[in-house]
């Protein structure tokens, strides 16, 4: 084992059974942490990269069997902000210090290409960075928000296995994920991707795939976290992720894709109370605060347990910088894209 994990510290390259080799060990977590870890400041260095999140609409087309945001879902009380109240927030998002905003919702038809490439455009006015996470579009809309000067799209792959995916999101195809990950690259975003850990029928082969796909497909940042299953959902009963497993899945991408941005997701906090410290002990790089107000935190519900969805964004702001402050972190100034270095140019 030590040796695998040297090999993947020094060579940033593993054989598919090297990955589910460290999946499977229980013996070595730390060791695997640690070495992510050692990788994450010699690549990216010591600081954070801190995104506003911004969660517009929780009202969504799909039906996603693991997310409480389901069409099907009718225990959630749905709601959208109105575009002046984004651009709103987002210059709230400004004012705390934020240099990324990040515009996160359900798939809602509501918000016409027109009318998001409105909003996209006065927030760039801020000189803030702008990534995307509304999901699946045609590539043509996607280019009008590339055009309007949106920077960077997060759309997570879920899983790499087909048959799975196509299983827990009904009416989508896995190809279409694909070709709308394709679209993003070839536009020009930074691309985001992802997985979740833990699904019911996930195999830690599939999960070793998920990762040679997000180096197959050079992400520049990859969110991953838990699945927690949600009691309005059809995953209901489900076992859900845990922890040390998402942990590792996320240390294991930092130590093969060294220069990424590496987000300590929420999800993970929501599984232990200082989830997101550990995190970014682990590999992690970046923290995506939410600068959602009011009662639409709260109704923003894809699972239970979610953290912060009693603060405000100015709690936030300042409770993630104690944290970050108190494991000898700073807080970059910058608007954090992706730097990318080789092992060669790294002097490796
Ligand atoms: N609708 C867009 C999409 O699906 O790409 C963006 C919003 S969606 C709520 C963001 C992410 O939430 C999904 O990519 C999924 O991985 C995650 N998610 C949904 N349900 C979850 C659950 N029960 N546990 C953990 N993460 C979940
Ligand atoms: Fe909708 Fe995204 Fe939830 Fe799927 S994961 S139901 S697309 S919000
Ligand atoms: Fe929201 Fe700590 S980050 S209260």
């Amino acid at each position: 084992m030590a040796a695998i994990i040297a090999k993947a510290e020094n060579t940033h390259k593993l054989a598919k059974q090297e990955i589910v080799a460290l999946l499977a060990d229980d013996a070595h977590t730390q060791e695997i942490f640690a070495a992510a870890d050692r990788v994450r400041r010699r690549y990216v260095g010591d600081e954070v990269h801190l995104r506003g999140l911004i969660e517009f609409s929780n009202t969504c087309r799909q039906n996603c069997h693991y997310c409480g945001l389901r069409r099907d879902n009718t225990n959630v009380v749905r709601y959208r902000m109105e575009p002046d109240a984004i651009i709103d927030l987002a210059r709230k998002a400004k004012e705390y210090g934020y240099r990324t905003v990040v515009l996160q919702s359900g798939e809602d038809p509501y918000y016409t290409v027109d009318i998001l490439r409105h909003i996209i455009s006065e927030i760039k006015k801020l000189g803030v960075a702008v990534t995307l996470s509304i999901g699946e579009k045609s590539r043509d809309e996607y280019a009008a928000y590339r055009q309007a000067g949106a920077d960077r799209y997060l759309l997570r792959i879920e899983t790499t296995d087909r048959l799975l995916y196509e299983d827990l999101d009904p009416g989508m195809s896995f190809e279409n994920r694909l070709r709308c990950l394709r679209d993003l690259r070839s536009l020009g975003y930074e691309l985001g991707t992802g997985c979740l850990i833990g699904l019911p029928g996930q195999t830690l082969e599939s999960l070793a795939d998920d990762i040679l796909f997000f180096q197959e497909i050079d992400a520049d940042m990859i969110g991953v976290g838990p699945f927690i299953p949600n009691p309005d959902t059809p995953l209901a009963a489900a076992a859900g992720g845990a922890f040390t497993s998402s942990l590792k899945v996320m240390a294991i991408i930092r130590l093969l894709l060294p220069d990424i941005n590496i987000p300590a997701t929420t999800a993970m906090e929501t599984l232990d109370k200082n989830g997101r410290m550990i995190a970014l002990q682990s590999g992690a790089n970046v923290v995506m605060p939410n600068v959602t107000e009011g009662d639409y935190r709260r109704h923003y519900a894809l699972y239970p347990g979610k953290i912060c969805v009693g603060d405000t964004p100015a709690q936030c702001r300042s409770c993630i910088t104690g944290k970050i402050t108190a494991i000898g972190r700073g807080i970059s100034t910058g608007h954090g894209f992706r730097l990318r270095k080789t092992a060669q140019e790294n002097g490796e």
